[in-house]
């Protein structure tokens, strides 16, 4: 049974900061205490590189770093040899674009959307402008959901790829990956999700979505900072050149310049990986299950839907989201500069996110660069929605700019 008061005891940060409110979850999220007591094992007991000594505390190291690989294989169903570790999403993002990028050629296209993080943006316009790759994008509703009705039109002989946030950063929609699958393989195109905000929120199964790519950050999850995660049909990812060329990549190099790349997951994990980061993912993965992630959406729409409610009889706000599920509440307070209001708030010891969210090309659809978004996670109250909103609603041009005085 989910009981939110004793989540909240597993977060230093919490115990720690019993005044704050943290509605920041979309930028990072909190680590519970058997994330932290991991990597300081790591630290205490077992300091070693992997793969490379045959000393005991190497030897847990490596077991450690491999366990991490099932237990996200088995969080969202898939082999270990299927989870490749990169330094973030960001990361695995590029490597993505560039391994389907080296078969992409001028006039071939790639459907994104405009509600994407920057991270699955840049990288393909890259692509646009090195090989002359088409960038083009589905068509969204105004809360940024997909109108899968419409998407099979998007589809020509030209689109080689489709790459989607599962659920997007500002507005929080929760996109049908699996329907955009079954769509994008009948026209023998690649599907490509950025699960950055879906994962530890959501159950997410590859196998069912039948998704080709899918990547998340560790710390989204509460899990520790510097892990990204790219998961990826075996086939594929054998395919794909590796981005990071160096050590514990490749299987053999000659001096006539051959190179022998290992087999995936090693060869997209060129160098010192970030092990303690990876251990640690694992205990956050672990302590998400624990937990359950269906009790942990079934609580965030609770939440949602109790913030939107109260928000909604504000009349000095305005909306971008209002019937999303589950997700962050993206607003403005009319006249009033978002960063200024997210500056008010932090005198309030209320923590948001304010601007344009690296999604720079949202404006398109919502019609305004700068929002005010306040994102929640499992750990997050009702009582915590009641202050920001009593504050909110006190939000005045006046009272932002008494904060700058
Ligand atoms: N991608 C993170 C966010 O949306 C940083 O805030």
């Amino acid at each position: 049974m989910f009981d939110v008061n004793s989540v909240r005891r597993d977060f230093p940060m919490i115990v720690n900061n019993p005044d704050l409110i943290y509605f920041d979850n979309g930028a990072t999220t909190y680590k519970p205490q058997a994330v932290i007591d991991a990597i300081t094992s790591f630290y205490h007991d077992y300091t070693s590189n992997i793969e490379r000594g045959e000393y005991p505390t190497a030897i847990m190291a490596d077991k450690a770093y491999m366990n991490t690989r099932k237990v996200i294989a088995r969080m969202i169903n898939c082999q270990d040899r299927q989870i490749c570790f990169m330094g973030n999403i960001t990361a695995c993002l590029n490597q993505i674009a560039y391994g389907l990028g080296r078969d992409l050629h001028e006039g071939d296209t790639v459907l994104i959307s405009y509600a994407e993080h920057a991270s699955n943006v840049l990288p393909w316009f890259r692509l646009k402008r090195d090989k002359g790759i088409n960038i083009r994008y589905v068509p969204l509703d105004m809360q940024g959901n997909l109108k899968l009705d419409e998407l099979e039109e998007c589809f020509d002989d030209s689109v080689k790829v489709i790459s989607l946030a599962y659920v997007t950063n500002v507005l929080g929609s929760h996109q049908p990956i699996r329907e955009v699958c079954k769509i994008a393989h009948r026209h023998d195109a690649l599907v490509v999700v950025d699960a950055a905000q879906a994962i530890g929120h959501i159950k997410i199964d590859v196998e069912d979505l039948d998704v080709d790519l899918l990547c998340f950050s560790s710390h989204k999850m509460c899990g520790p900072d510097g892990v990204g995660v790219l998961y990826g049909k075996y086939d594929l990812l054998q395919q794909m050149e590796p981005i990071l060329l160096g050590g514990g990549m490749n299987a053999r190099f000659e001096a006539d310049g051959t190179i022998i790349l290992k087999d995936a997951p090693e060869r997209f994990e060129a160098g010192t990986p970030d092990i303690e980061g990876v251990i640690g993912l694992a205990a956050a993965a672990e302590y998400l299950m624990n937990i359950g992630l269906d009790d942990i959406h079934e609580y965030e729409k609770e939440l949602r839907s109790y913030f939107i409610d109260k928000m909604k009889k504000l009349d000095n706000v305005e909306i971008y989201n209002p019937d999303i599920e589950a997700g962050p509440v993206a607003f403005n307070v009319k006249g009033i500069f978002a960063q200024d209001v997210a500056t008010y708030l932090s005198t309030k010891n209320i923590a948001v996110r304010s601007g344009n969210h690296c999604a720079k090309i949202l404006h398109n659809l919502i019609g305004v660069d700068q929002s005010v978004r306040a994102s929640l996670y499992f750990y997050n109250t009702k009582e915590e929605i009641d202050r920001f909103v009593d504050e909110i609603s006190k939000t005045t041009l006046e009272a932002t700019i008494d904060v700058f005085l």
